[in-house]
């Protein structure tokens, strides 16, 4: 039986569950539906794990956080338990849901949890953020695009405030429904091994110009593209001039599938084998050292496989990677080892990573002939 056959038969079972330092009551169903009376997804653990991270690799002090579609409150709940008491001075915990206030009781109940630092709230998420004030933090982890709540969310973001987008509609943002990009993201996609990076510097850009409205600079300080989903954090620089400079980095990126170079392309000319997406932002993903910072801290190991595979993309702030497998079964030799590859541009002065946007994607600023060479070889 499926979620909602369940429902019409009221026959659904919750069980208890433990995420963290979360305790919390959520449906058990075969696979996770957004008719579910409280939504939880145990496939976003990460995505939660991360979110935790950051504000403790931060160490901010006294920040007011708003979690606007907080689904089970696991989020909230976890930031409550497992961060240092002095990073947060109180949540706005809010999610549209009629019965999310007695979820709310209820999970605070089972985790243990005090609750005088939270303020919890039924509303649609931007009327929440126009009549809340400001946040230091604001958590935006919708079904689907993040492009409706951004305007609210960016209007009411304090100055150096960080505004975390989730969106889980990958057919946008990576090729495959071009036309949504184009409505909700007002770019070009790419559909190819860049996808998900290019993905990510769409969705970067779509933030900035609503944020630019505002004389709000959004700067990406992090980022991860994991199983169906993107997961970015931006700082909200109050500047004009950082505002101009965001937009001088909004440009368009070219692929050539016949040599398999990639770059920025300044006019929308396309070359035999080009494929051109964009506009999308050019500049940095990471802030490096916030990386390495959450990469050292405390962690389950699937994250921490993640976050220390970022720490060292990070450390080279250019566009794009090549894919390793592509570019052997291109030379018909086999696919060397990452490690073998890595130390051998390294040992010619290039700097060189994986990139977790791709199992097969390896960063580097080397050309395409050098790393050809070194494959070959
Ligand atoms: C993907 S879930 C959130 C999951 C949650 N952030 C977590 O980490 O478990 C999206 C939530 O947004 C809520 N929602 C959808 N539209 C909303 C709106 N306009 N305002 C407030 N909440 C909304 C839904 O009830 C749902 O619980």
């Amino acid at each position: 039986m499926n979620a909602l056959e369940a429902l019409q038969n009221k026959t659904m079972k919750f069980s208890i569950i433990k995420e963290g330092k979360a305790t919390i009551s959520v449906p058990l169903v075969d696979a996770v539906s957004k008719k579910l009376p409280v939504f939880y997804n145990p496939a976003m653990t990460m995505n939660r794990d991360i979110s935790i991270l950051l504000l403790r690799a931060l160490g901010r002090k006294d920040m007011r956080v708003a979690d606007i579609l907080a689904g089970s409150g696991v989020r909230a709940i976890r930031m409550l338990k497992e961060l240092p008491a002095s990073i947060v001075e109180h949540i706005h915990v809010n999610d549209s849901n009629p019965k999310f206030k007695s979820v709310m009781t209820k999970n605070l109940r089972l985790s243990d949890c005090p609750s005088k630092k939270l303020i919890v709230t039924t509303e649609d998420a931007n009327v929440l953020m126009h009549g809340a004030g400001g946040f230091d933090y604001i958590d935006i982890d919708p079904f689907g695009s993040p492009a409706p709540f951004i305007d609210a969310a960016v209007r009411h973001l304090n100055r150096d405030g960080i505004l975390a987008l989730t969106a889980t509609d990958t057919a946008a943002l990576a090729g495959t429904a071009r036309d949504a990009c184009r409505r909700k993201y007002w770019a070009e996609p790419m559909r190819n091994h860049l996808m998900h990076e290019i993905g990510m510097r769409i969705l970067a850009r779509k933030a900035q110009l609503v944020a630019a409205q505002y004389d709000k600079a959004l700067i990406p300080i992090y980022c991860h593209a994991t199983l169906h989903y993107s997961r970015l954090y931006m700082v909200a620089l109050k500047s004009k001039e950082a505002v101009s400079g965001v937009l001088d980095l909004h440009r368009n990126v070219v692929y050539n599938t016949r040599t398999a170079e990639f770059g920025i392309r300044d006019n929308e000319t396309q070359e035999e084998h080009d494929i051109l997406a964009g506009p999308l932002w050019t500049g940095p993903l990471w802030d490096a050292d916030l990386a390495k910072k959450i990469a050292k801290l405390p962690q389950r190991d699937e994250t921490a496989r993640l976050t220390s595979m970022i720490a060292e993309e990070a450390k080279i702030p250019i566009i794009g990677f090549y894919d390793l497998h592509g570019l052997a079964s291109g030379l018909k030799v086999d696919c060397p080892s990452f490690e073998s590859i890595i130390k051998a541009l390294r040992k010619q002065g290039h700097q060189a990573a994986r990139s977790h946007f791709l199992q097969t994607g390896l960063k580097t600023d080397a050309d395409i002939t050098t790393l050809r060479k070194i494959i070959d070889d």
